[in-house]
């Protein structure tokens, strides 16, 4: 077996495997399981998926490889993007229906170019002189240097009047319309009006021999400089577009055995900010949800021991059955699971128990114990006092506030953060309370505020939408009795669902900050009172 200073762990980010040299890795390590079937099913046009359970992975994965007759790419929706929608909203005083416009244009352009350079024969693809004409127009107006990016497909929607010149004029060369129009520039929407009917014409031609999926990620994380509604106004646009050219649109290209589809990445309470109509149906009928929950007694046969077990495993000399490469490196129990014996060691419950079940934590715990045991070169398996480890813990409790942070950024700007983090200040460093403490800590935050002259942030509205916004985000637990009077904890997480896209907490019981983030917020050990 490998040293644990030569173990290969990866990229807790999956983004890391577009780049060509990790491509192998992925292909290595990658878990082929029954979400990435669904994803191939035509009628997915959403992956909803917390941050870290892996929504890039999957894209990445299909990107680099054809699976089931599907082949895909993926682009990133980047802050540069985002500023140029806010200035082409200004300068052409668009409403949120326009962004839906603009975005099918763009998707239309990118998931042309794609079928086009991945269909395999060109030369056929020519043969429909819609699509041929199309591409013409676009050959002219790139310079015949089109890089499939969003941000220059945005381009071709910004200068509407030449797009559309462009795209009647070849459609009259290849005789497909009487006589070349012109456009203009004042009348944005009806350009573009009119660029939409033309893709849409182009590929209702085309018939395909394989499935085409485009994803679209990079909206986790709100950009800074972008402000939340403006932000989310261009989101919307998205979500929308996506909605109606897969549902509205594709389904009505009949012929050949391919498909084409756009597939959004997205967070479940992003995805719920939306406000697509029908959420509910959406989720169960249109989209995969990836979801590693599993048990502790049942852990073995979870997938998140089988994506770790493996990436453990494939590396090794000789193929290893499931599980052993896991009892080698870690080859202890883990403690107070004492219900039942087991004939292999639960060391995993461990790290279960310090996770949210999400991939990105348990790869992210990996290379930070192996970090930790660089000064011991000829260190072969992890002890449980590894796991202990005061700066292991505290990285690790660093790594999910970071998560956290970057899921806030969405909503909040970075004032809200550290208000945010001033909230556990008051909890004198407890990590289990009752509603009372809660609402006199809450209290005790609301006269911090004021004392700063600072604005309340929204989620702070009322201490029950502040535990709500801790339960989102997985920072608090709440716990019931179960019949047995031991406690039973109830994690936003864990109860989420298809049926249940956003769990609520409830009011009066007892509560408990997750393990993992005891750490980093100063909780969990009775602080001195000062003096
Ligand atoms: N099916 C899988 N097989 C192997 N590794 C996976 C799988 N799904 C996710 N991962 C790993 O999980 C980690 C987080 O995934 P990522 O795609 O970056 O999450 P997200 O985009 O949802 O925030 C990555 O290290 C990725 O390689
Ligand atoms: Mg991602």
């Amino acid at each position: 077996m490998k040293l644990i200073k030569d173990l290969e762990l990866g990229f807790a980010d999956a983004e890391n495997y577009k780049r060509r040299e990790n491509k192998d890795f992925l292909n290595k390590v990658f878990i082929k399981n029954t979400h990435l079937d669904e994803l191939c099913d035509s009628h997915i046009y959403f992956l909803i998926g917390e941050k870290g359970t892996g929504k890039t992975a999957y894209s990445i994965f299909l990107t680099n490889n054809n699976y089931k007759n599907t082949v895909s790419s993926i682009r990133y929706v980047r802050e540069t993007e985002y500023q140029k929608f806010i200035s082409l909203k200004r300068e052409k005083h668009l409403s949120v229906s326009d962004y839906s416009s603009i975005w099918k244009v763009i998707l239309y352009l990118l998931i042309s170019k794609q079928v086009f350079e991945r269909e395999g024969t060109i030369s056929k693809l020519l043969n429909y002189s819609k699509f041929n004409a199309l591409n013409s127009a676009i050959d002219e107006y790139y310079l015949q240097a089109f890089s499939p990016e969003i941000i220059q497909a945005l381009s071709f929607v910004q200068e509407s009047k030449l797009a559309a010149e462009l795209l009647s004029k070849h459609a009259k060369l290849k005789g497909e319309e009487k006589e070349a129009l012109t456009f203009s520039e004042s009348r944005f929407q009806i350009n573009l009006f009119y660029i939409q009917r033309h893709f849409e014409s182009a590929l209702s031609q085309i018939r395909l021999k394989q499935n085409n999926i485009l994803f679209i990620d990079g909206i986790d994380i709100r950009p800074s400089s972008i402000p939340y509604e403006e932000y989310l106004e261009c989101i919307k646009g998205l979500a929308n577009a996506v909605w109606e050219i897969n549902n509205d649109f594709f389904p009505s290209v009949k012929g050949g055995q391919g498909r084409m589809r756009v597939v959004l990445l997205i967070r479940p309470d992003i995805f719920e900010s939306i406000g697509l109509q029908n959420q509910n149906t959406k989720i169960r009928d249109n989209a995969v949800f990836l979801d590693w929950r599993t048990e502790y007694d049942v852990h073995r046969e979870s997938q998140l021991f089988e994506v770790v077990d493996h990436m453990l495993a494939v590396q090794q000399q000789s193929t290893l059955p499931k599980g052993v490469a896991w009892d080698y490196y870690f080859p202890w129990d883990s403690p107070s699971f004492f219900e039942q014996s087991h004939s292999t060691p639960t060391s995993f419950i461990y790290f279960l128990r310090w996770s949210y079940y999400r991939p990105r934590d348990i790869v992210t715990m990996l290379k930070l114990l192996q970090e930790n045991a660089s000064a011991l070169p000829d260190k072969e398996r992890f002890t449980i006092d590894d796991f202990e480890n005061t700066h292991f813990q505290r990285e690790y409790s660093n790594y999910l506030l970071g998560e956290v942070k970057d899921h806030l950024s969405f909503y909040y700007g970075s004032d809200h953060y550290d208000i945010f983090l001033k909230f556990f200040e008051f909890l004198s460093g407890k990590n289990k309370f009752n509603y009372n403490f809660y609402t006199s800590a809450y209290d005790k935050l609301m006269l911090h505020i004021t004392s700063i002259s600072a604005s309340q942030p929204k989620f702070m509205a009322t201490a029950n939408d502040f535990l709500q916004f801790l339960f989102d985000l997985n920072i608090i637990c709440y716990t019931e009795q179960a019949e047995d009077h031991k406690p039973f904890f109830q994690w936003c997480f864990r109860i989420r669902s298809y049926a249940n896209i956003s769990p609520k907490v409830k009011t009066n019981v007892e509560y408990q900050i997750f393990y993992g983030l005891a750490k980093a917020l100063n909780v969990g050990k009775k602080l001195k009172p000062k003096r």
